[in-house]
């Protein structure tokens, strides 16, 4: 069976992108990463894209004016690359209903809470100011609403007395770049993708 053309699709330093390209290393990973496309130009994660051989593209955002535009070039950039699966990897812009109905189900992302724990930002800063004993990261399928739809995987750390948001997201960061890989490959198994 042929390989998923994967993108990824980042804002930021990519360290998840990273775990990502580093298991589709693997021959029998079922997918490749064609695409690393970012919605800021400087993204660390560009550069660390290219380094790695990867074709890793810039589209910003502040250049459209809608969402729908942005989004409408985005679907551009994908189609032209024949692209099967999507994951979020640290993207942060919020996709319209539009686009991700048109890949329904083949957008996942990762989240660095517990979901349905703190959706949206700051996650960490809120689990330590409600005392929380434990922490974690989710993988989920991308549906209309933001940090929703069905959980692919999750992992779970314990907060410490002393953790501070560095801390902590540190701590959860290594269980994203474990558990991102792994629930990706088996949704694109599921899907019967690669
Ligand atoms: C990660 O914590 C991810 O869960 C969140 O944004 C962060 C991105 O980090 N959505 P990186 O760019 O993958 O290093």
């Amino acid at each position: 069976m042929p390989r998923a053309r994967l993108a990824v699709l980042i804002s930021g330093r990519g360290s998840n992108m990273v775990a990502l390209a580093e298991a589709a290393q693997a021959p029998d990973y079922p997918a490749e990463i064609v695409l690393v496309l970012s919605n800021r130009a400087d993204a660390g994660g560009l550069d660390t894209a290219a380094r790695m051989g990867i074709e890793a593209m810039a589209l910003p955002h502040t250049g459209y004016a809608t969402r729908a535009e942005f989004d409408s070039a985005l679907s551009a950039a994908l189609k032209a690359r024949r692209i099967d699966v999507i994951a979020l990897a640290g993207f942060m812009r919020i996709l319209t209903p539009g686009f991700i109905g048109a890949w329904d189900g083949r957008i996942v992302n990762i989240h660095p809470s517990l979901l349905p724990k703190y959706q949206g930002l700051d996650t960490h800063a809120r689990a330590i100011a409600q005392g929380d004993a434990e922490a974690g990261c989710t993988v989920h399928v991308v549906t209309e609403r933001l940090d929703d739809g069905p959980i692919l995987a999750q992992a779970r750390v314990p907060v410490r007395a002393d953790d501070g948001e560095a801390s902590l997201a540190a701590r959860v960061l290594v269980e994203e770049h474990r558990i991102y890989p792994a629930a990706l490959a088996a949704h694109i198994k599921a899907l019967g993708l690669g």
